[in-house]
């Protein structure tokens, strides 16, 4: 990556993942739309500089304002877009026995929907050799909870978005990738252990360590070290790289 600034949309960046992502683009002196249901989270990124909105992506209005607010970004700064990056998303934890057709359909168009349709209307907007990266997961290769069913679907779903739209960009030179993070300390994580303990009705602390004894390398990771990725997959030192699922998981996942 040069040392140019450039502009990029991030979403989910109230928290976790997308938060750190936007955080790290922002410090290293890019132009930032940060956008997330909950409009709290984004204070600190507005403060550092970036353009903030709330909006939500399980709507079609709520993606439209995206894209628009996408649009006023890159007039501001007289240039196209050159990333986005799809953080936002959602975990469903119920016995899959309990899975309701309103939960598949609401997980699917947060999770699946918003970076389909993010994906088509920015790549649109964006240079030819940008770059797009989206959120896949461990648990669409394999079933370490059989509570979250309906979000490993949509997580395997991401996987072939991404494969499609690296072949539909790829003559821009419009790279499309996914990432797929392991166990990751943020409120989505929090959330699984608090939920999927009570549902078992095991302590906390002893689903925690059951799900790190599938990680070789015996621990979580902090979002930054997610985001460190995100930004170099982005970049143009992964120039030749596209329609991959890259695994970030301490070792969790080797295929
Ligand atoms: N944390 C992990 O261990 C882990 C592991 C694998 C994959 N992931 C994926 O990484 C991505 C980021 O996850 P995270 O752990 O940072 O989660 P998080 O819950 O901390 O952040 C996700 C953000 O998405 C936002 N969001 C949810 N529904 C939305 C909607 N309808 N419209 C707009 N925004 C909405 C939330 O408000 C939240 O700020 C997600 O796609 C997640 O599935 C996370």
């Amino acid at each position: 990556m040069g040392p140019e600034r450039r502009i990029a949309v991030v979403t989910g960046a109230a928290s976790g993942i997308g938060h750190a992502t936007a955080a790290l683009l922002l410090a290293r002196g890019h132009a930032v739309l940060a956008t997330d249901l909950v409009a709290a989270g984004l204070a600190p990124l507005a403060a550092a500089g970036a353009r903030t909105l709330a909006a939500d992506l399980a709507t079609d209005a709520g993606r439209a304002a995206v894209v628009a607010a996408a649009d006023a970004l890159i007039a501001a700064e007289g240039a196209p877009l050159d990333w986005l990056v799809n953080a936002a998303g959602l975990i469903v934890l119920k016995p899959i026995g309990e899975v309701t057709g309103d939960d598949l359909r609401h997980v699917f168009d947060v999770n699946v929907g918003s970076a389909f349709v993010l994906t088509q209307r920015l790549g649109e907007r964006m240079r030819d050799g940008g770059a797009i990266v989206s959120f896949s997961s461990p648990s669409a290769k394999f079933v370490a909870t059989p509570e979250a069913a309906a979000y490993a679907l949509t997580k395997a779903a991401v996987s072939q978005v991404t494969r499609s739209f690296a072949k539909a960009y790829a003559p821009r030179g419009i790279r499309v990738n996914a990432l797929s993070p392991g166990i990751t300390d943020t409120p989505m994580q929090a959330r699984v252990l608090r939920e999927v303990s009570a549902r078992r009705g095991i302590p906390e602390e002893q689903l925690a360590a059951e799900r790190l004894a599938s990680v070789p390398m015996g621990r979580s990771a902090p979002p930054e070290e997610i985001a460190g990725v995100v930004a170099w997959l982005l970049s143009d030192e992964a120039a030749y790289m596209t329609g991959q699922v890259v695994n970030v998981d301490g070792g969790m996942v080797m295929w």
